[in-house]
């Protein structure tokens, strides 16, 4: 637990599921005041609201797509309405979708590139904006993943986005130091969540990518959400500008394992 969390304003993109929701709840957990963005409600976001208010934690939903700029300074904009002010932004709304690059159109293209890069610019920057105005020394995090680092071929919007975040994060980190703003990244390996269930749900398709990863498991949204928790806690008070991997060792070279090459 992290008591320096406590009563802190966190704003959570994408929190209706996957990822996002661990991270919703993990941060309610912890005693912060949790904004759930959600892009639809077919998401059931209040379902996320009822389980971290069931436990005892506090929460509020808003609806908004990252993509837009409009939305997101509405997002930031409710958690001050709501809570008073934003400690802690976290951009993790994203979508992936696999399409070889000779057949990807442009508007695949943007679309992926607006939603996951775009996406993680607008909340950075409306969250600058607010700690820069009130003098809050707050926590960004961005959502990026692996393959910042492993190309992905029938992913290179993705995969391009993600690369994107990286330097995107590194960038801002730099740019906020002397104001106490820490802007850090975190990059999953393959975790079980609904972006992955279909490809999952195929016990072949289950097994290649267990194959890659040396610890020998897929991760569980829990496993991302406890870093998010540290990175947004005073105990990460000296870290800016890292990618933390929590990705069960993918990218350490897995062919490598046990002694080959
Ligand atoms: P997910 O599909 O469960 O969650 C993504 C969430 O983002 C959904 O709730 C969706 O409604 C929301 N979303 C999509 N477009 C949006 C928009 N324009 N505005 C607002 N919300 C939007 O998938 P997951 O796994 O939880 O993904 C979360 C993040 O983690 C993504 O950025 C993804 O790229 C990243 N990631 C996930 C990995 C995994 O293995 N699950 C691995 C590496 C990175």
């Amino acid at each position: 637990m992290y008591p320096s969390l406590k009563g802190k304003v966190v704003a959570v993109t994408g929190a209706s599921s996957g990822l996002g929701k661990a991270i919703a709840q993990r941060f309610a957990a912890e005693g912060a005041k949790v904004v759930v963005n959600y892009l639809t409600e077919d998401d059931k976001p209040d379902l996320v609201i009822e389980e971290i208010k069931a436990n005892g934690g506090e929460a509020s939903k808003i609806q908004g797509d990252v993509s837009q700029e409009h939305d997101v300074k509405r997002i930031v904009q409710f958690a001050v309405e709501t809570y008073g002010t934003l400690d802690v932004m976290v951009n993790n709304a994203g979508i992936q979708a696999e399409i070889p690059t000779e057949e990807l159109t442009l508007e695949s293209w943007n679309k992926v590139i607006q939603t996951n890069l775009t996406g993680a610019f607008l909340g950075s920057r409306e969250a600058v904006r607010h700690m820069l105005d009130h003098n809050i020394k707050g926590s960004i995090i961005n959502m990026s993943s692996v393959h910042q680092q492993i190309p992905w071929p029938h992913f290179a919007h993705y995969a391009a986005s993600k690369g994107g975040i990286k330097l995107l994060t590194e960038t801002l980190a730099l740019e906020y130091a002397s104001s106490g703003i820490r802007v850090n990244n975190i990059a999953p390996g393959a975790i079980d969540t609904p972006i992955n269930a279909e490809k999952f749900a195929d016990p072949e398709a289950k097994k290649d990518v267990i194959d890659l990863i040396p610890m020998g498991y897929i991760g569980k949204p829990e496993e991302i959400a406890a870093c998010v928790v540290w990175l947004a806690s005073s105990e990460a008070s000296y870290v800016t500008g890292i990618t933390l991997y929590a990705d069960g060792g993918m990218t350490k070279y897995p062919s490598f394992q046990a002694g080959k090459g």
